[in-house]
């Protein structure tokens, strides 16, 4: 297929993008730059460098495209309590205007980088897609919005459209990996302790309501993750809107996940106790049934240590030597 990847020099769009070139479709990357990397757009892509809003028309309008995996977007959670109107202009009216554009150039088929952030503080876990939606913060109401939007534009316009509601993303394909300027996500930061860039990790919090009193979380390999967009693809309907959440349906907590960094890493990686994070839910794990069964979807690298130890790869690769 002709596919269009936005946000593919971020870091899921481009393990997408890599996955979906590997499987022999054609892909054109729409990014802007603004987080992610000229140099992770895959090769073998066809890279448009520009506001979304701005030229998903013009790149649309070249024809022949038969599907959009919609990556591009804000994606901090803090910065979304402090500036909402930067999620609600770049995930929302974006999406909206990604929207128009494949509806004026008929492309049938779209697949959206969904969030678990839009179930927030959960009533009951493993998290279905019919557990209610009631986001904590803009970020994960603006990925709410566009699901939304997309049930109607699929009723109404006959769009195929899937979400996946992801839960936390991790591990590296290659040279494709998470590299943020600000970072938040604790295997990234874990390592970054490894590699010498920081001293320790601080544990935002030892007295939850799990196990060993830290919050557990339900960690997808990013190469899984991939495998349910080509999947979601090739399963799409025509005015249907179908949301799929994407975990391995096990949960570790922070200190497993650090244990497990010393264990890949070899280093001590200190850790020391801090404060609890403001809108941290104690614990978010995922039930996968529905992609299991629509889609056929197993994730196979479950094992926190694999996860972990491709992260490693990605991040000891890039120092400088
Ligand atoms: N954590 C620490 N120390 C750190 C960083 C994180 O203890 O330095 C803890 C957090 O408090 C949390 C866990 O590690 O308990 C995981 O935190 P991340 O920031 O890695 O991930 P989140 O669970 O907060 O976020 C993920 C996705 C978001 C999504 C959110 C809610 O990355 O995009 O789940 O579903 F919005």
């Amino acid at each position: 297929m002709k596919l269009l990847v936005t946000g593919g020099a971020g870091y899921v769009g481009s393990v997408c993008a890599a996955h979906l070139l590997e499987a022999g479709h054609e892909v054109v990357v729409l990014d802007d730059l603004s987080t992610g990397h000229r140099d992770a757009v895959p090769d073998g892509a066809r890279f448009a460098e520009g506001n979304l809003a701005d030229i998903a028309g013009t790149v649309l309008g070249e024809g022949g495209f038969e599907g959009v995996l919609h990556f591009a977007a804000r994606s901090l959670v803090g910065e979304s309590v402090t500036h909402p109107e930067l999620y609600w202009e770049n995930n929302v009216v974006v999406a909206l205007r990604l929207l128009e554009a494949m509806r004026e150039h008929a492309v049938p088929r779209i697949v959206f980088s969904s969030t678990a952030a839009t179930y927030g503080e959960p009533e009951q876990v493993p998290i279905l897609e019919t557990s209610p939606t009631r986001p904590t913060n803009p970020y994960g109401a603006s990925k709410l919005a566009i699901d939304m939007m997309l049930t109607s534009y699929a009723a109404a316009h006959g769009l195929a459209a899937t979400s996946l509601r992801y839960f936390n993303v991790a591990g590296a394909h290659g040279r494709y990996g998470e590299r943020h300027t600000v970072e938040t996500h604790l295997i990234p930061i874990v390592l970054q302790v490894a590699t010498g860039h920081r001293e320790s990790v601080s544990v935002y919090g030892d007295d939850w309501p799990t196990p060993d009193g830290t919050c557990v979380r339900d960690y997808i390999h990013v190469d899984d993750l991939a495998e349910a967009h080509l999947l979601a693809l090739t399963n799409a309907t025509a005015g249907r809107h179908a949301i799929y959440n994407l975990g391995s349906g096990q949960g570790f907590s922070v200190k497993e996940v650090i244990e497990a960094c010393r264990g890949v890493t070899g280093h001590p990686i200190p850790a020391t106790t801090a404060p609890r994070r403001a809108g941290d839910p104690a614990v978010l794990i995922a039930s996968s049934h529905a992609a299991a069964e629509a889609l056929g979807w197993r994730p196979s690298r479950t094992d926190i240590r694999t996860i972990v130890g491709d992260a490693w790869r990605f991040t000891r690769d890039r120092l400088p030597v």
